[in-house]
């Protein structure tokens, strides 16, 4: 049984200078990547599970155009950031204080995404969350998801943070990318493309996944 991360250690400040410069520069050029070969030709609508900072939200509403982005997340404080970090895009906005899990809805995305979110649950429930996902993407859309993935160098980073007391993700467990492939793969989505960033840090690996049409 894992030990939940308490998400209100979570970051208290998406504006912050080392965020931006540590992680997000970082996050939104492999986003980037990942994305440079997808466009649409009318205004998307995209979903967020476990939106946190809301800081990718915005990213993804900036890349795009965006008619509504829907976030959701069970946390009080990091929907509190959400709001007010999307405040100011161009499109209508829709925060969902909810638990992932319990998300009912017959709605399809172009676009849903995770970062930081399925490597938090037991392989079972891992999978009802995939599942989750899947249902939300249309057909012919796209699934995006960021996780931590084990190299040597993620569970040096990790130790050192563990020693010092810092590493608040107690229930983290970095995932290999072919297992995730795999299992999507029997959702009926296929990998278009994969990239890593903190390479040399705490790992992240990110998938773009294309929904069969049938
Ligand atoms: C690593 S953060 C996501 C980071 C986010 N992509 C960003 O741009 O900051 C994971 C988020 O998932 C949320 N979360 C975890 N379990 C959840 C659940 N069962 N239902 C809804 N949200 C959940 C947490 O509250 C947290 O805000």
């Amino acid at each position: 049984m894992r030990n939940p991360t308490d998400w209100n250690k979570y970051w208290d400040n998406p504006d912050a200078f080392i965020l931006k410069y540590f992680f997000h520069r970082h996050q939104f050029k492999a986003l980037a990547d990942l994305l440079k070969n997808i466009n649409f030709k009318d205004p998307i609508e995209i979903l967020e599970f476990g939106s946190g900072s809301g800081a990718e939200a915005k990213w993804l509403c900036q890349r795009f155009k965006v008619k509504k982005i829907t976030c959701i997340d069970s946390n009080d404080n990091m929907l509190n950031q959400s709001r007010k970090i999307l405040a100011n895009v161009q499109c209508e906005v829709d925060l969902l204080n909810l638990d992932f899990f319990n998300y009912e809805s017959d709605k399809q995305y172009d676009i849903v995404y995770s970062g930081g979110v399925i490597e938090h649950f037991e392989p079972e429930k891992r999978y009802e969350l995939l599942k989750k996902h899947c249902s939300a993407t249309r057909p012919d859309g796209f699934c995006l998801l960021y996780f931590p993935t084990p190299t040597k160098s993620y569970w040096f980073f990790r130790k050192i943070y563990e020693i010092l007391g810092i590493w608040i993700f107690t229930d983290e467990v970095p995932l290999e990318a072919d297992v995730v492939i795999e299992e999507m793969k029997s959702l009926n989505f296929n990998a278009i493309k994969s990239n890593i960033f903190w390479k040399h840090f705490l790992t992240e690996a990110g998938i773009i996944f294309k929904r069969n049409p049938h």
